[in-house]
């Protein structure tokens, strides 16, 4: 039955979709799926869902992987940081709260990768908790119902965001509402051409009736992506080659890719590998490629320069420390989607 003053309730039983973390007030498969969602969409963070969730069912099983597991179920989904805090939080669990999620935001916010949206959504979904999770669908929604013109995504709008949306919330289940406003964010309220008709909040949301849902949101102005150089070296040695994993602290850790030096500009006419063969004449170079690969904060030129020759012919202190791999056994490795991209054309 509705209750009276929850406008969404109604909207949400007849509208929303049928999605698997709807079902269930686990708060592991809940905070699994919102780590996936976090800057992914639903259609393609389904199946990701479903692998990690059978690959590892509960939180002992995740503290227990090793991180090569992990990030090869993430492959390919990007922003690979969130698939190493798990590995630590599922530790943390297990070891300071013997295995299950704590039932508090503060406590939630302790854990490495939750953050204000993501113990909000676990404290709301899992434990019934009344706080709005603020996310970018929702923070679009909130500034068109409200009218809110200074930008979105600040400390401080997210303060009055929480603060109006805790207000309205009020009558609601609080699970109910946070995935409403989810919902309608996604499937309604949605950047270009909003189906305001289809809208629980038509009747009272001031963009809609001030005809503003092409002005609001106000976005933050965000710094443009830096641009980077990378030149990759693909050795085919009579069917072997060589791969790193990254080390360094960078979005890319723990993945494995060819050997790659990082370089100020693309360096197209100059073979950067050179020094890796011990005799030129012995080793077939074949014409380098470069891929433009858009992360977030980075625009990357990897240009892929492709060797083949005998064993013998490449300096050994050069792979030394490398993987030497068939070429057959490279897919067993987690890789990023550039690293995919390279291999898709090489293999
Ligand atoms: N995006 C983030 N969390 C979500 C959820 N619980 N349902 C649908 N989309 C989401």
């Amino acid at each position: 039955m509705t209750r009276m003053g929850c406008k969404t309730e109604q909207w949400y039983e007849e509208k929303a979709r049928n999605l698997p973390w709807r079902e269930t007030s686990d708060p592991y498969l809940i905070w699994v799926s919102e780590i996936i969602l976090q800057q992914t969409r639903v259609a393609q963070g389904l199946p990701f869902y479903y692998n990690f969730i059978t690959k590892f069912p509960s939180v002992k099983s995740l503290a227990e992987a090793s991180e090569d597991e992990v990030l090869k179920i993430w492959q390919g989904l990007g922003y690979y940081s969130r698939a190493r805090n798990m590995m630590k939080a599922a530790q943390i669990i297990l070891k300071e709260y013997k295995g299950s999620f704590p039932d508090s935001i503060e406590e939630l916010k302790k854990i490495p990768g939750i953050g204000n949206y993501t113990a909000a959504a676990i404290g709301s979904f899992a434990f019934n908790i009344r706080i709005p999770a603020i996310d970018g669908n929702v923070r679009r929604v909130a500034s068109r119902l409200y009218g809110l013109h200074e930008p979105i995504g600040t400390p401080n709008s997210d303060k009055k965001i929480e603060a109006l949306l805790l207000n309205e919330m009020q009558p609601c289940p609080p699970a109910l509402f946070n995935q409403a406003m989810m919902e309608i964010g996604a499937t309604v309220c949605k950047p270009a051409n909003p189906e305001c008709t289809q809208c629980p909040y038509e009747d009272v949301c001031v963009a809609r009736i001030k005809n503003l849902q092409k002005i609001l949101p106000v976005k933050s102005v965000k710094k443009a992506p830096r641009e980077v150089y990378l030149d990759y070296l693909f050795i085919n040695a009579e069917g072997f080659t060589w791969l790193q994993k990254r080390t360094t602290d960078s979005i890319w850790k723990g993945l494995y890719e060819f050997p790659n030096i990082q370089n100020t500009k693309n360096s197209k006419d100059v073979n950067p590998f050179q020094d890796w063969f011990v005799n030129n004449e012995d080793t077939q170079m074949h014409k380098p490629f470069t891929i433009k690969h858009q992360l977030t904060h980075q625009t990357i030129f990897a240009t892929l320069w492709q060797f083949s020759c005998k064993e013998a012919n490449i300096v050994e202190e050069k792979i030394q420390d490398k993987l030497r791999l068939k070429l057959s056994e490279i897919h067993a490795f987690p890789a990023h989607r550039l690293m995919l991209k390279f291999l898709e054309k090489v293999i």
